[in-house]
């Protein structure tokens, strides 16, 4: 397999390591040859198939963002990468998500966004220029033209085809440059802030000169750009919100079939991943399809166990938008239909402090509100229940949360482009700040008693129940934006007996 050569020395023109170029060529292929005249039938012959194409949906609301950049870092050049491909194994990439802030501040959309696409904004005297440089369609010809056959990575025959970079300019709004071009652009000397770690040729060309702080500057001030949604935002949360809630309809539907199976936690997993990929680009995050114990385990994500009659099954799952904005739900369901008592009881406290949570929920209140509201429920009723020796305020006082041992984690976040969202953000604003209209967060608290506590009745061992909802702040409250999903234990009865 033939390659073309690297630009510079270390790294190729993608900003891949030569040594992972190397790694490549060195594997004894499955790939043929091209001969001469092969590679000169492949320049020719090809009709024009360029397009023009209209903006896309979010495109004028990310201009915005891209000018309250400008505005914060003025006679400031700033860059911020896509991230490239990340490989899975061998010469299998991953599938491609570019990374938070550059949808952000592009709107780029689902298979349409380019790996190694550099955005920089470039000082002039008023603000900043703002260009692209990217990847543009595999040439058929030129120095480069071996890409669109040879590339297993970026070539157009082998992973399709990209946007010119005029169809770039058009969907983007945003002047399009060649990614060959991006050395040039940041050679000349200006005070640079760079998102690094996310390309390796411009962590290469930007030397970490200015204080690391200056760059935590940067990342801190993308993050919390992100914590209110405009209007388009919104529109992508329901959406996302809307397919994952039909991913859980699906899991209903098949949760008798995934009794039949060895790993039935793996047959819901695939049905709601099936969803996921049908309606969105993917998951927001990989699905948590937890049942019996497993559920005590917060992140379960192995799937490898059998789903069983008389078990609770807990489904932690989300779907991400081709926008890339992602849902966030869970539902703890009764696998035969039923919740036990024992099942119940632990189902109704979790039900009270989610919904002592969300009653919390307004703008102005501070965000922790909503987390110590479902807490004082839980410890309640952990207290009523025998299980905090010291009761229940002292459970609560800081410097005990003796609770926690049956709840382990925080009940809440925020939503966004990422599961876990605007996670840079000073902690005075977030989780510290007060909610504010237009904020997208989770109210999910949970019970966890793990199968070996002795410290808790042998009915409850093994038992975990989670309950999550997705809402969005209100200038006078908040809506749910998952209420097409029943919560209520009975309601969660009825909606699965009326779809087995
Ligand atoms: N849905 C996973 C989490 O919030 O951690
Ligand atoms: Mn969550």
């Amino acid at each position: 397999m033939k390659w073309y050569r690297p630009s510079k020395p270390g790294y190729d023109d993608s900003g891949h390591t030569v040594e992972r170029q190397q790694q490549t060529e060195g594997i004894e292929s499955h790939d043929r040859e091209v001969s001469a005249a092969l590679a000169e039938s492949f320049r020719q012959g090809w009709a024009d198939t360029g397009r023009k194409l209209p903006p896309l949906p979010g495109a004028a609301y990310a201009a915005k963002r891209r000018a309250a950049l400008s505005e914060r870092f003025p006679g400031e050049r700033i860059v911020v990468p896509s991230g490239g491909l990340k490989t899975r194994s061998n010469d299998f990439d991953y599938t491609f998500r570019p990374h938070s802030a550059f949808v952000h501040l592009t709107a780029e959309q689902g298979t349409q966004a380019v790996p190694d696409s550099v955005l920089v904004f470039e000082p002039t005297g008023t603000g900043h220029s703002v260009v692209l440089f990217t990847r543009q369609r595999s040439p058929r010809g030129g120095p480069n033209g071996a890409e669109l056959y040879s590339d297993r990575h970026h070539g157009e025959f082998w992973v399709g085809r990209r946007r010119t970079l005029s169809e770039t300019s058009d969907a983007l709004g945003i002047e399009a440059a060649p990614r060959e071009n991006l050395e040039r652009a940041l050679g000349a000397d200006v005070p640079t802030r760079v998102v690094r770690g996310e390309d390796t040729l411009v962590d290469a060309l930007v030397p970490a000169a200015r204080p690391a702080e200056a760059e935590a500057e940067l990342l801190t001030w993308l993050s919390e750009s992100r914590l209110v949604k405009d209007e388009w935002e919104i529109e992508q949360m329901r959406a996302a919100v809307d397919y994952t809630v039909a991913g859980f309809h699906d899991v209903v539907g098949e949760l008798r079939h995934a009794t039949t199976l060895a790993r039935g936690e793996r047959w819901v997993e695939g049905t709601f991943n099936r969803r996921a990929r049908l309606e969105g680009y993917g998951l927001g995050f990989e699905t948590i399809a937890a049942a019996g114990a497993h559920a005590c385990v917060l992140h379960w994500m192995h799937n490898d166990g059998p789903v069983r009659d008389g078990e609770l099954l807990l489904l932690d799952a989300g779907i991400e938008a081709d926008s890339f904005y992602t849902g966030d739900v869970t539902r703890t369901l009764p696998v035969n239909g039923r919740f036990s008592d024992a099942q119940r009881r632990v189902y109704d406290l979790v039900f009270a402090a989610q919904s002592a949570g969300i009653a919390a929920l307004r703008p102005g209140a501070p965000f922790g509100d909503f987390h110590d509201a479902a807490m004082r429920v839980v410890a309640e009723g952990l207290d009523d229940w025998g299980l905090l020796p010291g009761g229940a305020e002292a459970a609560l006082a800081p410097g005990s949360g003796l609770y926690r041992r049956f709840t382990i984690c925080g009940s809440g976040h925020m939503l966004g482009l990422d599961c876990h969202d605007c996670a840079a953000a000073r902690r005075q604003h977030y989780p510290g700040g007060t909610l504010e209209a237009g904020h997208v967060l989770t109210v999910e608290p949970g019970l966890y008693f793990q199968p070996d506590d002795l410290t808790v009745p042998e009915e409850l061992r093994g038992i975990g129940v989670r309950i999550e909802d997705d809402f969005l702040i209100t200038a006078d409250g908040a809506l749910c934006l998952s209420a097409g999903l029943p919560r209520g234990a009975d309601e969660v009865e009825a909606w699965m007996a009326s779809l087995r």
